[in-house]
């Protein structure tokens, strides 16, 4: 009989290719990857990074669903028990330690900036009903920026819609979730590029991305691409393994994680061939745009476009629904691993969970007011955390998942996970994730870290 999750499980592989491409696609691909692609060089970026999403991405992703699914259980409780069947150091246990405390990290500063999502819709469809026009995106931005009240407001808001998905569990709450909203955030998009064609400036737009100028390729763009590949299929602290978990036997996990990682490249593109054309349409720079790239330019955009009014409600309100099945997926790992030693019951442990990360998420916010000033190694208090959780956490935990997965780990277990997959494609696999994934992400570690 088949062995299933104590947490629930996804009904159909449609199901988890849903929430899977659910908690990849987020704020990293519309809103981190337009501004990263932007202050990297456009095309250079691009490359490298589609480059290791195809070379340690998708090897890393494939062996957290594999692992999830033999163990069927949260993270930690999944390696404690490989580590006692296959007598190797409990130590390895750590990686779901890593992923836990990455992504209560995680989830703190990107529920902040998902309530900026939700502020903005506000914004939008306050228009709709003769609203103010934002004038000045930038004024507007940072009023938003300087008022905690009002961060702390919209953060509780989208924390509280996060929770409560995740209380009502795997089948009434993550699936039904992502089964309406990933079809609706897909239809949304494509009507955004469609718009973004109808500026005239698409083929502009394609070669600012595609275009590659090397010249421009440097250590850091390096460390950049990583860290996002493993952000954007999120990667490196057990996300993936937790959803691999409630996954059916049946399915083949060579496919769906290639369909899961295709999906999220695709959604990351066709975002900057939305974002782009409008960009450079209303004369602004495509290039060095940094993070309040869509907060303060699109704005300004909208505002002189016709129907901009629409669109904004739309662009913001897709960011929204791509940050929430995101979130979720952030909040599900720690959620089930408290169920498990917790003798508890989701909805207690999953309100938990929330409530420390909301809590946590007050350094965000105070980061861009009351704590501006305050610096910890040359970045303010979010970029800190963030500096922590992505760039060194997240490449640590995918590091050490492909160690495990490539070195320690029997060859039966993952065979029996990957049934299906041709011998070459299990040779390069197992490969790519003993030699090349550990050699180039401890180099980027490195970087990172100097
Ligand atoms: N992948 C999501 C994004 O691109 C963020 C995310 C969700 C994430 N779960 C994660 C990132 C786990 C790292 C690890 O916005």
């Amino acid at each position: 009989m088949e062995k299933t999750s104590i947490h629930g499980m996804w009904s159909s592989r449609l199901a988890f290719i849903l929430a899977a491409t659910g908690s990849a696609v987020g704020l990293g691909n519309i809103w981190r990857f337009p501004y990263l692609a932007s202050d990297n060089g456009g095309g250079a970026f691009v490359l490298v990074y589609l480059g290791c999403i195809l070379l340690i991405g998708l090897p890393v992703l494939i062996a957290e669903i594999a692992i999830g699914r033999h163990g069927r259980r949260s993270p930690i409780t999944t390696l404690a028990q490989i580590t006692r069947d296959t007598a190797v150091s409990r130590g390895w246990t750590g990686i779901g330690w890593i992923g836990i405390v990455a992504g209560v990290l995680i989830l703190s500063f990107y529920s902040v900036v998902g309530g900026w999502t939700l502020r903005y819709a506000w914004l939008y469809l306050s228009q709709l009903f003769g609203g103010d026009p934002i004038t000045d995106p930038p004024a507007v931005f940072g009023a938003l920026l300087a008022d905690p009240g009002e961060l702390l407001l919209w953060h509780g808001l989208f924390m509280g819609l996060t929770v409560g998905v995740v209380a009502l569990g795997v089948e009434k709450g993550l699936e039904r979730a992502v089964r309406f909203l990933m079809p609706a955030l897909f239809l949304t998009l494509l009507l955004l590029v469609a718009y973004g064609a109808t500026t005239g400036h698409l083929g502009q737009a394609a070669a600012f991305l595609f275009r590659p100028d090397w010249a421009k390729v440097d250590a850091g763009v390096l460390v950049a691409a990583l860290g996002q590949a493993f952000f954007t299929l999120s990667l490196g602290m057990c996300t993936m393994m937790t959803y691999g978990a409630y996954l059916p036997d049946r399915v083949s996990i060579p496919r769906t994680g290639l369909i899961v990682g295709l999906c999220d490249t695709t959604v990351a593109l066709m975002a900057g061939l939305a974002i782009f054309p409008i960009v450079i349409a209303f004369g602004l720079d495509p290039e060095g745009g940094g993070a309040g790239l869509i907060f303060t330019s699109l704005p300004l955009a909208f505002e002189a476009m016709t129907g901009g009014i629409a669109y904004g409600l739309a662009f913001f309100g897709l960011l929204f629904v791509a940050a929430w099945t995101s979130s979720i997926s952030l909040l599900e790992p720690a959620t089930a691993y408290l169920v498990e030693r917790g003798r508890m019951g989701r909805k207690p442990a999953a309100l938990m969970m929330a409530g420390i990360c909301w809590v946590l998420g007050l350094v965000t916010v105070f980061s861009f007011n009351v704590w501006s000033h305050v610096r910890v190694l040359d970045r303010d208090l979010m970029g800190f955390i963030e500096l922590i959780a992505n760039d060194i956490m997240l490449p640590l935990g995918g590091l050490l998942i492909a160690l495990f997965a490539g070195w320690v780990l029997r060859d039966g277990i993952l065979r029996e996970q990957l049934d299906g997959m041709p011998q070459w494609g299990f040779t390069v696999w197992r490969w790519l994730l003993r030699v090349l994934c550990p050699l180039l992400v401890a180099a980027v570690l490195i970087n990172a870290l100097f």
